[in-house]
């Protein structure tokens, strides 16, 4: 495939202040003059920031570690990795077409994606959002056919799914990374057969899917402000700069998802909601049929008092806001995943279709 830079290209290119923070701390990891070994992790944040590598980026990132422009531009067309064409806005989706992922139908998500997306990969959907690319192994392959959306794995992905998780991108939400076919991790669909004790201690997703959920910014574009930079080698833990991207840059990009602060505060004053000492007569409802509630939130929910879908259907926001504040390493979760429309529809005798998905585990 020809790499060259894009036939149109913007004006300028600057990192935003907390970029730029980070940027020159990662030059001070290198001896004096051997700064241009910072030339990667520089251009990956550009991409980050603005999701692809302009001329101007490339010829920035040259000027700052003091590099000829053209050496800039042979790492940056060397590794497929780096972007050189615009990118959707929300995401650009890389299908796997390697092998495995070939056998277990990585052409019909391609499919998907020239039907949705553009007919071409590196061609930007009609309403600016998405673009996709066939990319190489990416190393999940017992959980085949999958596809990498920002910084996140889709595996165990079907046509339908693909096909959903581009709906939801577009409507603004980050459907949960990982197995979309309800298994835990590369596990057995039908459960483990040995091992079994190890259920018991283990998080609601797997680790990656986990991280990813607990992070949240799969496919948020990177300011600077999402982790405290630390230098350590620099003797101090500097913190990157709170100060947001300007609008600019920000222009036509997707909000990036509340952190649980924000969420709270747009939820309401926190109000106990009526509790249960136990379930009706009938039994409890499985809890886990709500997406983003798993074996631990389900004994939490319990012990809070909340044993049945109708309970959770009838949340205020301020309730709402209580129960996110009191999900003890969970906060926030109730209202990222959006519990109570999900139990309105369980409560009613419906299912959605994460429900149908867990049911058929
Ligand atoms: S073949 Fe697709 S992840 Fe390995």
């Amino acid at each position: 495939m020809l790499r060259r830079l894009h036939s149109e290209q913007p004006d300028s290119f600057a990192f935003t202040p907390a970029n730029k923070k980070w940027a020159e701390a990662q030059t001070t990891k290198f001896p004096e003059g051997r700064q241009a070994s910072a030339i990667i992790p520089l251009l990956w944040r550009a991409q980050e920031q603005e999701g692809w590598l302009s001329q101007p980026a490339i010829e920035h990132i040259g000027d700052m570690l003091g590099m000829a422009h053209i050496r800039v531009l042979e790492v940056a067309t060397f590794y497929f990795m780096f972007q050189l064409q615009p990118v959707g806005s929300v995401a650009n989706i890389m299908v796997c077409s390697t092998t495995t992922c070939m056998i277990c139908g990585a052409e019909d998500l391609i499919s998907v994606c020239k039907e949705k997306i553009a007919a071409n990969p590196h061609e930007i959907s009609a309403d600016g959002k998405f673009s996709w690319e066939e990319v190489e192994c990416l190393g999940s392959c017992s959980n085949a056919p999958m596809a990498q959306i920002g910084k996140d794995y889709y595996e165990d992905l079907t046509t339908e799914r693909l096909a959903e998780i581009i709906d939801e991108l577009a409507a603004g939400r980050v459907p949960v990374p990982g197995p979309q076919n309800g298994r835990y991790a590369a596990e057995p669909l039908a459960g483990l057969t040995s091992l079994t004790g190890y259920e018991s201690g283990r998080t609601q997703y797997n680790a990656s899917v986990q991280l990813a959920q607990d992070i949240g910014d799969t496919v948020k574009r990177i300011d600077g402000t999402e982790v405290p930079l630390t230098t350590p080698w620099l003797g101090t833990g500097r913190k990157a700069a709170k100060k947001p991207a300007s609008k600019k840059a920000n222009a036509g990009r997707k909000p990036a998802p509340k952190a649980p602060a924000e969420a709270k505060a747009a939820a309401g004053r926190p109000k106990k909601p009526k509790t249960m000492k136990a379930a009706r007569k009938s039994g409890a409802d499985d809890l886990k049929l709500i997406k983003g509630v798993g074996p631990k939130l389900e004994k939490l929910l319990n012990t809070l008092g909340f044993f049945h879908f109708n309970q959770v259907a009838n949340w205020s926001k301020d309730e709402l806001s209580w129960v996110d504040d009191n999900l003890e390493g969970f906060k926030g979760r109730a209202t990222r995943d959006d519990w109570v429309s999900q139990a309105k529809i369980l409560a009613g005798g419906g299912a959605t279709e994460f429900s149908k998905r867990a049911k058929n585990q």
